[in-house]
Parts: structure tokens; sequence; C-alpha cells
């Protein structure tokens, strides 16, 4: 009986706003895939606009091809962790090869994205004596991280370097090892850390830098090093994280640096050591899409093309929106209310976007997260400038109303 009355209170705040809402936001089911932008859901052909995958890898005829030669030649799982028989040679090139695009010494594959925060930083920072300071903005995977860590953790102000400076000026001199916490772009608002200066802050007191570069890898750089690179400061970051499920349009993660120390990580780090490697098949396709961006910016161009089309018209619009151009641009709404009813309208004219609600959100806010892709068409950013056109007209009339 017990165990469960803490759902109560969340499922009885859903049950209020479902019961509002003809589809819900939180159980969509791409019941065919056309692609990477396009899928059919309830029989409807639906624009994809909130899925992560800026350079639009994932139906890459390379990619696949290599992803169906893996699973016939190794098979289609490995049955084991990295630190046991889940180690296949090409998890090693795949690490090799990664460290050589973004220009570190080590690298590590873990499972996912997540794992490799919570392996990097659990292992990394430990009680009594290190501490981990983390942008208040933190993605889940890095708070996780810090708790498994058990280390006493302490937030700074979002992007704000000089909060940072202020919280590691007061540490106590008993302090040995310092973990700084941040990412490159935010998942949700896709707005841009200050990376040089909190490099400088960080090593200024002697404190290490980890930086999450998870929606920013492939997309920021001349490169597509990421927003490190964009600053000048790549070779300067202590620990490099990383995500196949976005970019690199697989599933996986990795931790690069230029600490040889980080190899101690295969042999301390729990979710590195304690679940099944990515399959052949993901790292198959991971690689090849490695391939692709380090020798092809024009997806990365399109990509920037796009994100500056949707975000003209959306400011034209006269939509509040989070952050400067990028791959993210979120919509503020009023409410939560006001939020499901949007997006509701947005699927209803043929474009699913995330819909964001606190308390998964920065400062309470309730967004429609939309993810822009270099996969986009011309047509497909019309049916979604068409569909916000819809919705801002259906904004401004209900407010006239009230
Ligand atoms: C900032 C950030 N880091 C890490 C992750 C985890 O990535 P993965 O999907 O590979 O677990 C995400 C996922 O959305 C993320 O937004």
């Amino acid at each position: 009986m017990g165990l469960f009355e803490k759902f109560e209170g969340t499922a009885a705040q859903l049950k209020g706003l479902l019961a509002a809402s003809p589809r819900d936001p939180f159980s969509v089911s791409m019941d065919e895939m056309k692609g990477p932008t396009r899928a059919i859901v309830k029989g409807k052909e639906i624009v994809l606009a909130g899925t992560n995958n800026y350079l639009g890898l994932t139906f890459q005829k390379d990619a696949i091809d290599a992803a169906s030669e893996a699973v016939k030649t190794s098979g289609t799982g490995t049955t084991g962790s990295r630190f046991a028989n889940g180690t296949y040679a090409a998890h090693r090139q795949l690490e090799k090869d990664l460290a050589k695009f973004l220009g570190y010494e080590h690298c590590i594959v873990f499972s996912t994205g997540y794992q490799a925060n919570l392996g990097a930083i659990s292992a990394l920072a430990q009680p009594p004596h290190d501490v981990i300071l983390i942008d208040a903005d933190c993605h889940a995977c890095i708070y996780d991280g810090c708790q498994l860590s058990g280390a006493e953790t302490i937030r700074f102000r979002h992007n704000d370097p000089e909060s940072l400076d202020k919280r590691l000026s007061r540490l106590s001199r008993d302090v040995k090892g310092k973990l700084v916490c941040i990412e490159g772009m935010y998942s949700m608002f896709g707005d841009v850390a200050p990376v040089k200066e909190f490099v400088e802050v960080a090593h200024k007191h002697g404190a290490y830098l980890l930086l999450d570069e998870a929606h920013s890898f492939g997309v920021f750089g001349d490169h597509g090093q990421g927003v490190c690179e964009a600053d000048g400061v790549r070779d300067q970051v202590d620990f490099y994280t990383g995500t196949f499920s976005k970019s690199l349009a697989s599933i996986g993660g990795f931790v690069a640096s230029n600490h040889p120390e980080l190899e101690y990580l295969r042999f301390s780090s729990r979710p590195y050591m304690f679940t099944a490697s990515p399959s052949p098949a993901n790292i198959a396709a991971a690689s090849t899409a490695l391939a692709k961006i380090s020798s092809d910016n024009s997806m990365r161009e399109r990509l920037w093309d796009n994100a500056e089309r949707i975000h003209a018209a959306f400011t034209q619009l006269g939509f509040e929106l989070c952050a400067g151009v990028g791959p993210v641009i979120a919509v503020k709404l009023a409410n939560r209310e006001q939020a499901f009813m949007a997006w509701n309208m947005l699927m209803e004219s043929g474009v699913y976007v995330n819909l964001a609600i606190p308390p998964g959100t920065p400062n309470a806010t309730s967004i429609l997260r939309l993810s822009v892709s270099a996969a986009h068409t011309e047509n497909d950013l019309d049916i979604v400038v068409n569909a916000y056109t819809n919705l801002s007209q259906m904004l401004a009339k209900e407010k006239a109303e009230t």
C-alpha cells in the first residue's frame, strides 16, 4: 500500500491534464517510420520535429549497411559487459576514432550517454574529501552521477561562471578533488554555456571541468567537436562526455580526456562494469556516422540554415523563444494547460514536437521544444511553419477573449 502512495499526486495531476487533451503526449507511438523526419502516427503522416536527430543520419545508407553487416558478422548482442566479454575490436576502434576526432588521448565507450555521465562522475568524485559543483540546469544523468558518487554536491546558478567562482572560493581547505560539471548546449531551452569562462574559473581554483556535449557534438564548432571547439578551449576540457543517441544516430555514450587516469574508470566505474556493452549494430552505426561527420560539413551547414529559418519564422510570429538560433528552438507557453492544448494543435496540423512541463523544465516553464534536423526538407519546414502560424493565431484569439 505505502509503496505506491507517492505516485498519487503525479497521477492525479496527469489525469487532470489528460482529461482535457485529445492525445497523450507522453505515450506517442511512431507506428511506422518513413525516414528521419516522417512517421505514421495513428494512420496520419507526421513531420518529426522533436527527435534530436540533428544531422539526420538515422537512415543514412552507409550506416544502415554497416549495422546490418555487423549483425551478420558479430551477432545481435554482446551478452556481456565491457569489463568481461563485451569488448569487441569495434568498440576499441570506435574509442580510438572518437579520441582522434575530438583531439584527446583517451576515450571510453559506455552503453548510453546517461551511463557515461553516471559512470564518470561517480568514479571520479568520492566522499568524504571530493566535491562536485554542478550547473543548476544540468541533465538528470549528471544529478544521478552525483547521487551515485555520494560526494558533497553544490549547485551554482545556470550559465553563471561568477556564481561558480564564489562557490569554489568558499570551499574548505580539506577538500581534495573538485569536479565542475556543465553542458555545452542545454537540451531543454537550447541555450549555450560560456565554456571558455567556466574553464578559466574551474582551473583557477584547481578544479577539473567535465563538459557534457550530448546535444552539441557534431553541431557546434568548425569540425563539429562541440561548444568547446567553438570557444577555442577544447584542449582545456578535462573530461568530455557525449552520446551516440543524437548526432551519431545510434545508442551508446563516451567519455574522452587527456588525463591518462581516465583509463582507471574501466575498473572503477560501476555503470561501465555492470551492464552489457553496446551491440555490434549500434557500434557500427555510430562509427559510420562519425566517419561521415568527420568528412562532410554539409549536414552541419544545412542544420544551421534550417535552424535560422525556423528561428526567424517563430520570432516573426511573435513567440517567446528560450534562446538564440540553434538546433533546439523552444517556445514558452503560459502554463501546463496551454502547453498541452498547443501540443495537440500542432499534432492536428501534422507536426510532432516535445512537450516539456515542470518539474522536467528549468524555472518551472512549460515549453514546446522543437529540434531541427539537417534532414528536414523545405516541405517539412513549410509544414512546421504553417502549424506554428495556426497556433499563434489561436493563442492570439484566446488572449483577445480573456
Ligand atoms: C545533456 C544530456 N546528457 C546525456 C544524455 C543521455 O544520453 P543517452 O540518450 O545516450 O543516454 C542526454 C539525453 O537526452 C542529455 O540530454
